[in-house]
């Protein structure tokens, strides 16, 4: 991987990289809440300096990006947060223990536009059942894209598997503090949210 020349690499000695047989530690007690494909970590850096109470985790698989996030958790002295560098599916599959995770973003994912590479998205079946196994009973997941078929593709799995269910929040998190979220909001472009967690009974 080639970094920019105001990389400093350095800053990965901290990130978590991906092992199959390392599982993460969190603090008993505290809401673990997590981002897939974190990017720069403008949200979750927010998230993290608003809610000291919770520890946050973003996922990216991109190294260049989470040292832009890491050079934000420095220079905010931020310590309730930490960052994974993986594919988020392996990542949050083998690296969380079962139930632990109060809650999971998803914002604007790759979205694969081409039909042809539709298969390449990262929310599918098999991907709905890593969610199931790692969600704690009344934890949530945010999903946020633009592109309304990824929506729809999501809307569906979640929709005709029984041990979810959609729920509306009264309140929402802003998701223009996101960098893509920031860039949609100045093109004026709409994005679609769906929130959902387990149903009671699971
Ligand atoms: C379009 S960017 C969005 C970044 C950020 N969520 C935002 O809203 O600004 C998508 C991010 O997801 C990461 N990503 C894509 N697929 C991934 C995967 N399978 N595992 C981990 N990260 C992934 C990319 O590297 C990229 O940083």
């Amino acid at each position: 991987m080639k970094y920019k020349k105001d990389y400093d690499i350095n800053l990965l000695e901290d990130v978590i990289k991906y092992d199959h047989e390392n599982i993460v530690q969190t603090n008993s007690g505290r809401p673990v809440i997590v981002e897939i494909g974190c990017g720069n970590g403008h949200f979750l850096i927010n998230k993290a300096v608003e809610n000291v109470g919770n520890d946050y985790f973003g996922i990216d698989r991109k190294s260049d990006r989470l040292i832009r996030c890491r050079e934000k958790e420095v220079k905010h002295g931020i310590k309730n947060v930490k960052w994974m560098h993986g594919d988020a599916f392996d990542v949050l599959k083998d690296m969380f223990d079962d139930f632990s995770i109060s809650g999971i973003y998803m914002l604007f994912p790759d979205p694969w536009p081409k039909r042809k590479h539709h298969k390449k998205r990262l929310f599918k079946n098999d991907f709905a059942d890593i969610i199931f196994k790692k969600l704690a009973a009344k934890g949530f997941f945010i999903f946020v894209t633009d592109f309304a078929d990824y929506y729809v593709e999501v809307c569906g799995i979640i929709s005709s598997d029984p041990r979810f269910e959609v729920t509306r929040p009264d309140n929402l998190d802003d998701f223009s503090i996101s960098l893509f979220g920031e860039r949609w909001q100045k093109e004026n472009r709409t994005y679609h949210i769906l929130v959902f967690g387990k149903k009671n009974d699971r």
